[in-house]
C-alpha cells in the first residue's frame, strides 16, 4: 500500500491533515492522562499513579469499612478473637447478606453486640437487629460499578481503537524500512488497550492484576509517542525522498 507515496513526499495538504490530526489527538491524550491523575491518581490520597491507586478504583479498599476498624479498635473487647476474624472475614467477602446466617455472623452479632446495639439498649448506637444498619458500617468501597466498568469499557474500545486506527494508518506510511518494527508498533496499542481494559476487569475481583492495568497503558503510551514523532519527523524534518 502506498508504494510511491510515503510521509516525506506527500503533498502539503496532505501534510497538514494528517498533522492536525496527530496535535488535536496528543492534545486529548494529555488530558486524558491528565485526568487520570486527577481521579484515580487521588484515590489513595496521594498525588501521583501507584499500584494503590488502581487497587482503590477498581477493586476498592475492602479493608477500610467501620465494622473492621472498630473490630480493631474500641470494639475488640466485646468479642473474642476467633468471632472478630470470623466478623472480619465476611466483611472481606463482600459483606453479603446471603452469608449473613450461613457463616454464623448473625449468632455473633447476636451474642456479643447487641447488648448494646439495639433499640433495646436505648444507647441510640446503630441498631445492628436490623442488617441495612450491619451493612451500612460494613459496606466497604468496592471499587468500580460494574455498570461504570461496561460504560468506560465500551467507550473506551471504540474511541481508542478509532484514534488508534488513524494514527496507525499514518504511521504505516513513514518511510521508515523496517516492516517489523511498523507492524508491532501498530499492533501495539490494540494490543494494550485490550491488555488494559481486561485488567480493569481482573482487578475488580483480585487487586493482584493492577500491574497489568499499568503495563497495559504505559504500552500503548509509549505506541502513541513513538508513531506521532516518527510521523511528524518524516513530514516536516525529512527531506522528501521518494520510494
Ligand atoms: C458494651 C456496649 C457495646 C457492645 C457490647 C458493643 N458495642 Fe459497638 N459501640 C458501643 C459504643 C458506646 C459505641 C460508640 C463509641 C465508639 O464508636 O467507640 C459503639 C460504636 C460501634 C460502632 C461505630 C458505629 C458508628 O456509627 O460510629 C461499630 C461499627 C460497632 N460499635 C460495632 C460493634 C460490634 C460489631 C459489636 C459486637 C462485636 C459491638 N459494637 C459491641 C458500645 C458497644
Amino acid at each position: 500500500m502506498f508504494r510511491d507515496y510515503n510521509l516525506t513526499n506527500i503533498s502539503l495538504p496532505l501534510k497538514v491533515l494528517f498533522t492536525s490530526y496527530l496535535c488535536v489527538v496528543a492534545i486529548g491524550y494529555i488530558m486524558a492522562t491528565a485526568q487520570i491523575l486527577l481521579t484515580h491518581g487521588m484515590a489513595d490520597g496521594k498525588f501521583g499513579l501507584s499500584i494503590d491507586d488502581i487497587v482503590y478504583s477498581y477493586y476498592g479498599n475492602r479493608s477500610g469499612t467501620l465494622l473492621e476498624n472498630k473490630l480493631d479498635g474500641s470494639m475488640k473487647e466485646n468479642a473474642s478473637d476467633a468471632d472478630r476474624l470470623a466478623m472480619i472475614k465476611w466483611v472481606h467477602d463482600g459483606a453479603k447478606e446471603s452469608t449473613f446466617k450461613s457463616q454464623g455472623i448473625d449468632k455473633i452479632f447476636e451474642n456479643n453486640c447487641l447488648a448494646c446495639h439495639s433499640a433495646e439498649a436505648g444507647m441510640g448506637l446503630p441498631d445492628f437487629t436490623q442488617f441495612e444498619n450491619i451493612k451500612a458500617v460494613a459496606a466497604g468501597d468496592t471499587g468500580a460499578s460494574f455498570s461504570s466498568l461496561t460504560r468506560v469499557s465500551h467507550i473506551h474500545l471504540f474511541g481508542i481503537s478509532f484514534i488508534f486506527f488513524f494514527v496507525g494508518l499514518i504511521f504505516v506510511m513513514a518511510k521508515m524500512d523496517s516492516v517489523i518494527l511498523k507492524s508491532v508498533a501498530v499492533a501495539m496499542p490494540f494490543v494494550s488497550q485490550l491488555m488494559d481494559i481486561s485488567s480493569w476487569w481482573l482487578t475488580k475481583f483480585d487487586p493482584m492484576f493492577a500491574w497489568v492495568v499499568i503495563i497495559g497503558g504505559t504500552g500503548m503510551g509509549l505506541a502513541f509517542a513513538l508513531m506521532w514523532v516518527v510521523s511528524m519527523y518524516e513530514m516536516w524534518l525529512m527531506k522528501p525522498v521518494d520510494d
